[in-house]
């Protein structure tokens, strides 16, 4: 059984352990505890008694919301758990009033580009050399962005929908 839970203290050494495994610039416990404080958006996904197969973090800015980090467990990867991370930011974001979602990734992020498309996000510009590590030397970003709202001219301005 997979439960969606607030990143309580407990789970954050875990959550860090991950991310130093996963991320090419992980996020250390310090950083997510300053984004806690300011009013971070933070989830965990447990699995059974409590292994983190996947957590999130997203800052809440206005009416923008910015993805910080994300990331699942390898052995729980391709069933769905990135997705439901998304879906939760973008429900939590729509409720609280968000116009959108932002997000920045790696161009050879393959599979994270993917998962953000299939819930919505499109590819609005690019930071040339924003990651100064890499596998491959300095990194370009996509910035992908989801608005959280159908445009005025939908006719539909306040119809949050979900892809
Ligand atoms: C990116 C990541 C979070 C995806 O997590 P996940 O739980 O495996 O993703 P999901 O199972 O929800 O996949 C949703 C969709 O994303 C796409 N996708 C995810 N992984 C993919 C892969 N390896 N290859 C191709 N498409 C992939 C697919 O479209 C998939 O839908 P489908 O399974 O119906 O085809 C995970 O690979 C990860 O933690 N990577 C390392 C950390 C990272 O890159 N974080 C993002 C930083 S911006």
């Amino acid at each position: 059984m997979m439960r969606l839970l607030p990143m309580e203290p407990p789970f954050l050494r875990d959550v860090v352990a991950l991310e130093a495994e996963i991320a090419h610039s992980p996020w250390s416990a310090e950083m997510i505890q300053d984004e806690s404080r300011l009013g971070a958006w933070l989830r965990v996904l447990v699995a059974g008694e409590r292994t983190v197969a996947g957590y999130a973090v997203a800052r809440p800015l206005f009416d923008e919301w910015h993805l910080l980090t994300l990331g699942v467990a390898p052995r729980f990867r391709r069933q769905g758990l990135g997705r439901q991370l998304m879906e939760a930011l973008l429900v939590d974001a729509v409720a609280q009033g968000a116009n959108d979602v932002v997000l920045e990734v790696r161009v050879s992020n393959v599979p994270a580009r993917l998962l953000y498309q299939g819930v919505g996000f499109v590819t609005i510009g690019v930071r040339r050399g924003y990651y100064r590590h890499g596998p491959f030397g300095p990194e370009d970003a996509l910035v992908m962005s989801r608005p959280t709202r159908l445009p005025e001219s939908s006719g539909g301005s306040h119809k949050f929908f979900l892809a």
